[in-house]
């Protein structure tokens, strides 16, 4: 392979392939003239060795360890940003002005009600539906409620569609907690900011007072950008091929939500959780980690390894750190989960098994006991992340509709399945 061109050969066809240079990291072949020049496809399952697009949103070096938005730190963003000054540079590529960052805050705020007929919406579902079930239902439902900004060739309408989903993602998300609990939904109240006013609808009663607790405000609100986006993942490149059929957002971004839930990508923060709780207490982790190494058993060590980061994910670190804080402000001395999560990632920080297939701790590692210690129920984790990509999402979806080279994703894929053959009528089939 040259500096540009990569040469190959298919049967007795030989193929150039232009090799194309991003600003930091791996170059990338293009094929996509491939099945023109050679009549083959490409097989990569999983999409280990895939870029699907060109983007220019985040950036991810799994072995160092890095995380960029933007070209923007993590740790940076995290230790001196808010969530909705992350929102503006991943939606618009730039950190805001103080005016356009009071600009942006008053539009989503002034878009975090929902439709009052979102209410009786929700009476529809069981007490006891899980929480991403509703989520699912009722960002998708949000297409039929608000027509007037689904017609994605008008960027003036995915604007506010966007808005729309950033805004009303934490009254959605915490009506769906509200309902599983019993309570009475509590409407946004627009003085406070995005996260604060978040706990608030979460946890306030009608009967009582509420005061948010800043320390946790502001806990909650690092955890939103740290899952604020992660470039192409399973539920990124769900709604990006999503969108390529040209389905409206909202459509779209409940496409995404369905795929976040599983325990491989973001259900695994409630999956850790129960596995910190199955565990118990740190005499046990030893079989635990051995259960994790055995071939025949399935059992994984949930919120280890990730298919990007073969370092400590950088998330993690400022994860742990953050859940110190938590516990402190509320006065949590000795949690038994901590202290079994702690003594896990030190046991498998040094096992020759986790070191050689270098699986680290990932940011689901730590995030479910802080969850936890503020109060949200494991069921509501993984609605916390789909929360907090959002943003993350729809940045990578508009990125998409105003690519001019955007066509519909269709993958194709490696027949193994019965020859052409004939029809036989049932009184014939031995
Ligand atoms: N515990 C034990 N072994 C593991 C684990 C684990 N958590 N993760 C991977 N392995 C082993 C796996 O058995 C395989 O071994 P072998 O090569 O001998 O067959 C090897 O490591 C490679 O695993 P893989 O499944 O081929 O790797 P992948 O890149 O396809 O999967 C993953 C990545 C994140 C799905 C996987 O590491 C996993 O299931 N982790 C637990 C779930 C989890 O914490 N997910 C959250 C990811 S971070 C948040 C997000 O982005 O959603």
């Amino acid at each position: 392979m040259s500096a540009d061109i990569a040469k190959l050969t298919v049967d007795d066809k030989a193929v150039d392939l232009t090799v194309k240079h991003g600003t930091i990291g791996p170059s990338v072949v293009d094929i996509s003239k491939l099945y023109a020049q050679t009549g083959a496809f490409t097989y990569d399952p999983g999409f280990t060795s895939t870029a699907s697009c060109e983007s220019k949103i985040t950036y991810i070096d799994g072995d160092q360890g890095i995380l960029l938005y933007r070209g923007y730190p993590i740790e940076q963003l995290a230790e001196h940003g808010d969530f909705l000054e992350t929102c503006y540079l991943l939606l618009y590529g730039e950190l805001p002005t103080a005016a356009q960052k009071a600009d942006f805050d008053y539009r989503v705020t002034r878009h975090t009600m929902v439709h009052d007929q979102m209410n009786r919406f929700f009476q529809g579902f069981r007490r006891d539906a899980h929480p991403m079930a509703i989520m699912v239902a009722s960002v998708g439902a949000l297409s039929a409620f608000y027509h007037d900004s689904t017609d994605i060739s008008d960027p003036q309408q995915r604007m506010i569609a966007s808005m729309r989903m950033i805004a009303k993602m934490p009254t959605l998300a915490a009506m769906a907690y509200k309902y599983s609990v019993g309570q009475p939904f509590v409407y946004p109240q627009n003085d406070l900011d995005y996260t604060s006013n978040f706990l608030r609808m979460c946890f306030a009663v009608p009967c009582e007072d509420y005061k948010v607790n800043p320390v946790l405000s502001r806990a909650l609100d690092r955890i939103f950008i740290l899952h604020a986006d992660h470039e192409q993942n399973a539920s990124t490149s769900t709604v990006r091929l999503a969108g390529s059929s040209g389905a409206n957002p909202f459509a779209c971004i409940a496409a995404g939500i369905a795929c976040l839930w599983g325990p491989a990508h973001g259900g695994a923060n409630e999956a850790a959780l129960k596995m910190l709780e199955e565990i118990g207490t740190p005499d046990r982790i030893p079989h635990y980690i051995a259960r994790a190494k055995d071939k025949n058993d399935p059992f994984r060590l949930m919120g280890f390894g990730h298919r990007v980061y073969k370092n400590y994910d950088p998330r993690a670190r400022i994860m742990q750190k953050t859940t110190h804080e938590v516990l402190n402000e509320l006065g949590i001395k000795d949690d038994p989960l901590l202290d079994v999560a702690v003594e896990l990632e030190q046991i498998a920080l040094k096992d020759e098994y986790f070191l050689e297939k270098k699986l680290y701790p990932n940011i689901d590692f730590y995030s479910g006991i802080t969850l936890k210690a503020m109060g949200f129920p494991t069921s509501m984790f993984t609605v916390l992340f789909a929360l907090a990509r959002t943003v993350g999402w729809i940045a990578q979806w508009s990125e998409m509709i105003e690519d001019p080279s955007q066509r519909i994703g269709r993958p194709r894929q490696l027949y193994v399945g019965a020859p052409q053959r004939d029809y036989a009528t049932v009184a014939s089939r031995g």
